[in-house]
């Protein structure tokens, strides 16, 4: 079947990098740096060509000033195009200081909750990205609190004329590894009520888990964006934390007027191939 798609918004979602000082590596063996400069020539290659950069928190490991002064060398001029979502391993004032965009919004250690409106591609339709602060500062698990939702209830009432994404680090749902649903999102259920409220909520993209998952979630479908750094064990047993020798990747949505739909990619150029039977069409 062949069907040519309409002209979409493609988004890339890079989720927790994980920057440490520069010349340290993760756990002296993931060059996470190198990861996410190789995250963004992937995403420069892209075609068509990215309409948005989301940035789905942990940005750094430590939330030192010394870490986020190599992310924004590691960033370069990217700093400037990216959407910015607050991650536990973050902290809320040096990530106003790193990325302009954010000065302006709340004061220094306030959430990080904003809205962006995205430009329309090819059609009438608007859209807006609605970035909701998990953190809690000093813990690793996330929380919504009735401020948080309220803040949520009014940008999503503002936007009920547009398509909208939600974009937060802490997914609202339990993965069924256990080691990562410890440190799970306190008011997910909460949060669920509120987006029930509405019909024009394509999806809520999240990190946090270091891999790729779906569910659904509060009239609509939530996924985590895996990290560019390492990925979690998806071991459903649980026991001892552990990464695997997946290499670092990132996801890719698709956006256009009737569906979302979302891709996961590496970090790494692939080498596409086809089979004969494509090339004697
Ligand atoms: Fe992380
Ligand atoms: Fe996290």
């Amino acid at each position: 079947m062949s069907n040519p798609a309409s002209p979409a918004l493609v988004i890339a979602q890079l989720s927790d990098p994980h920057i440490f000082s520069a010349g340290q590596l993760m756990e002296g063996r993931v060059d996470t740096a190198e990861h996410l400069r190789q995250a963004f020539r992937e995403v420069d290659r892209m075609q068509p060509a990215v309409n948005c950069v989301l940035l789905t928190g942990d940005l750094v490991n430590n939330g030192t000033p010394q870490e986020y002064a190599n992310l924004s060398a590691v960033m370069g001029s990217n700093i400037n195009r990216v959407v910015v979502v607050a991650g536990n391993h973050d902290d809320r004032s040096e990530l106003r200081s790193t990325f302009p965009q954010l000065q302006g919004i709340g004061s220094a250690y306030e959430p990080l909750h904003y809205a962006v409106d995205l430009p329309s591609i090819g059609d009438d339709v608007d859209r807006s990205i609605v970035v909701l602060d998990t953190t809690v500062p000093g813990l690793h698990g996330g929380e919504l609190d009735e401020g948080d939702l309220r803040w949520l209830y009014d940008a999503l009432d503002l936007r009920r004329d547009r398509q909208v994404l939600i974009a937060q680090h802490h997914p609202p749902y339990l993965s069924g590894i256990d080691f990562m649903d410890d440190y799970c999102l306190k008011g997910a259920s909460a949060e669920a009520e509120v987006l029930q409220l509405f019909t024009n909520i394509v999806g809520v993209v999240c990190g946090h888990l270091h891999r790729p998952s779906i569910a659904a979630f509060g009239g609509t479908i939530a996924v985590t964006a895996p990290s560019t750094a390492a990925q979690v064990s998806p071991d459903l047993n649980g026991g001892v934390t552990a990464y695997t020798n997946e290499p670092g990747m990132f996801a890719v949505h698709r956006w256009d007027a009737g569906s979302f739909v979302t891709h996961f990619r590496t970090i790494e150029p692939l080498d596409a191939w086809s089979p004969s039977w494509a090339l004697a069409k």
